[in-house]
């Protein structure tokens, strides 16, 4: 990567001080970048608040009526909360975490459904300076205990359950399982969402009504450095437990805010629907920080896309005039199989930017996405941006230029690297490969939504993005580039599994299969899912003297279902007499996935025992070639 040779900005980093700019700053920075390889701060010395930066900055001027926030729930109820309703509720918030000790720098957990206050409690945490980390609401209890205590969360918000299609998903109750054991955590909030009912601790638990009940209407932001954490994020990689993707203030929401314009053009009238959930980077990124900085109206739908009926999603769209969607290839994979007839008698004309993310979006969907979704419109008044990026980049990295360049986008292809950014495709050696040919993504500068660390755990951050390929930042995704320099992505290089655009990987699973005492050793595969991008085949070996029966591999699923979450979806379960392993020990998964998906087998010499595969075909004939 380049070092910035004098202290004169060198381009990229102009580009990048231009677009800090527009963000309201309580003091400026006096460095653009600090790059200590692989370490970046980005306007060092500045000092701003995030909460600030979304709400303050709105409610003295016109956008103080405007609705910030619409919500709405599978039974078509609904809830508006005005830039100052939404600013009130995040200071109060403030004031009594505020008041229950909760300081700049502290670590505040949150395990929410898709509703207002969970987007409050965010705002609330970064206005003291303190760090959020967000739970997916989908988890089970264990993925949750590990995420708490990873981050050593002495505070958690929850709510007594979700919505999901018709039934109450009870996120008290998994929490209540999760802290069983834990005696960190000394406070829990729980926001009466739906009324399902909850047993409270007493001492620990308090309801969110009593929580706010003798607080301020007013919390001073907490002006923080530019490097202040601002939070804490888990996902998978490959080997090993999550990962907490640590973010600061300052470059973070520079990046986010200029890439949503970049991408979209967002502007303050848009109503803008983002199908993630804040349990996610996209739901943090452009759910939350992003459109609120840009005063747009932020759409939250509590809710699975086909209940109560499977045009849930465009009466949504059409009742609430959504102007910018954004969503998973994999939802629109599911309406592509329900036909058009159902879409058709919606009006969705209020649309004019379709977004992508999470999986690639292939050519077939592309299509049926302009042409049905988006009406078969002019591709420049209704175009379609897929956006590639990560949870460690912060926010968008290569999508098409659409709005501003008038780029004709090739189906299929996530076109060029957005303003700032430098991506290329690299062999295994770390050299440029040709154009058209496979090879890894990596980024060769830093940029202000890069991660900044790995909570707790500096030399895992090193080790997992900076040990490959020297100098550059290692995404773990293959993909290439064209001659016109487009850039096709593949999809991962690692083991990290996509199930339904959810990030997950395969130690995680296999923790939890090996907790059902009847497994001995497993390996989890990711296999092409039609639908769902990838969903799961375990294999398990058995302890000694224990036979496989239907029920025993039910408990096996229901564990791992109770222990991660239901959204793990198992499609097969193979029992095994022994994995395919190195020498060394480790486990072939890809051998594994060539046999289930039926692909050539490839390099066998590191295995330590080629009969291993001899025995599983043996035993399965439907993988014998
Ligand atoms: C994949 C989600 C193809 C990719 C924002 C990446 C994509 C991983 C795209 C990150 C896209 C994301 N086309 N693949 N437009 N966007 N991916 O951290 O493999 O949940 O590495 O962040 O999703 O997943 P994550």
């Amino acid at each position: 990567m380049d070092t910035p040779e004098n202290s004169t900005p060198c381009s990229y980093e102009n580009f990048w001080q231009n677009e800090a700019e527009k963000l309201p700053w309580f003091k400026p920075w006096h460095t653009v970048l600090d790059w200590q390889p692989p370490h970046a701060r980005w306007f060092v010395g500045g000092e701003i608040n995030a909460s600030y930066a979304c709400l303050d900055i709105h409610i003295h001027g016109e956008l103080k009526d405007k609705t910030a926030l619409v919500w709405c729930d599978e039974t078509g109820v609904e809830r508006h909360l005005t830039y100052s309703d939404l600013y009130k509720l995040v200071n109060r918030i403030a004031d009594a975490l505020k008041q229950k000790g909760v300081k700049k720098g502290d670590v505040v957990a949150i395990f929410m459904p898709l509703i207002p206050e969970a987007v409050a409690a965010m705002l609330a945490v970064a206005r003291l300076g303190a760090i959020h980390c967000v739970i997916f609401s989908g988890f089970g209890a264990d993925a949750l205990r590990d995420r708490i205590r990873d981050v050593k969360a002495t505070l958690i918000i929850t709510a007594d359950a979700g919505r999901r299609r018709g039934k109450c998903i009870p996120l008290k109750e998994t929490l209540d399982r999760a802290l069983e054991l834990d005696s960190m955590v000394k406070t829990v909030v729980v926001v009466k969402s739906t009324g399902y009912a909850v047993s409270m601790h007493e001492g620990r638990d308090i309801y969110f009504d009593d929580f706010l009940a003798q607080a301020s209407s007013y919390c001073a932001p907490e002006a923080v450095e530019s490097h202040h954490p601002l939070f804490i994020l888990h996902t998978s990689g490959s080997t090993g437990a999550p990962k907490g993707v640590v973010h600061a203030t300052g470059g973070y929401l520079t990046y986010v805010y200029s890439t949503l314009k970049e991408a979209f053009g967002i502007t303050k009238d848009d109503v803008y629907w983002c199908t993630a959930d804040i349990g996610w980077i996209t739901g943090h990124s452009y759910l939350v920080y992003a459109p609120l900085m840009h005063g747009a109206t932020v759409m939250l739908y509590e809710g699975s896309h086909d209940y109560p009926t499977d045009v849930a999603w465009w009466q949504i769209i059409e009742r609430f005039k959504v102007t910018i969607f954004y969503t998973a290839p994999t939802a629109l994979r599911l309406f592509m199989k329900q036909g058009v007839d159902d879409i058709a008698r919606h009006n969705l004309s209020s649309l004019r930017v379709l977004g992508s993310v999470g999986e690639p979006l292939n050519p077939q969907v592309w299509e049926w996405y302009a042409r049905v979704v988006g009406g078969g419109r002019d591709p420049l008044r209704c175009p379609i941006i897929d956006t590639w990026w990560q949870t460690e980049t912060g926010g968008f990295m290569i999508a098409p230029k659409v709005l501003r360049d008038h780029d004709a986008v090739k189906p299929g292809s996530v076109m060029h690297p957005l303003s700032g950014i430098e991506a290329d495709i690299v062999s295994s050696d770390g050299l440029p490969v040709e154009p058209g040919s496979k090879g890894f993504l990596v980024i060769k500068k830093p940029w202000p939504g890069m991660l900044v660390g790995i909570w707790g755990d500096n030399e895992r951050y090193k080790r997992t993005y900076w040990s490959r390929f020297t100098g550059m930042f290692d995404t773990s995704d293959c993909a290439i580039k064209d001659r016109d320099g487009c850039f096709w992505i593949l999809g991962r290089s690692d083991e990290v599994i996509k199930i339904s655009a959810h990030r997950i990987g395969t130690a995680e699973i296999e923790t939890a299969v090996l907790s059902q005492g009847a497994v001995a050793e497993s390996a989890a595969i990711g296999v092409d899912d039609s639908l769902r991008g990838q969903t799961i085949v375990l294999f398990v070996v058995l302890r000694a003297g224990i036979a496989i029966s239907d029920s025993l591999k039910k408990e096996i699923i229901e564990r791992v279902h109770k222990s991660l979450g239901r959204f793990i979806v198992i499609t097969d379960l193979f029992c095994v007499d022994r994995l395919p392993k190195t020498r060394s020990g480790k486990i072939l998964r890809r051998v594994l996935r060539a046999l289930v998906q039926r692909e050539p087998l490839g390099d066998l010499t590191t295995l330590e025992d080629g009969a291993v595969i001899e025995d599983i075909c043996a035993q399965y004939k439907q993988f014998e070639k």
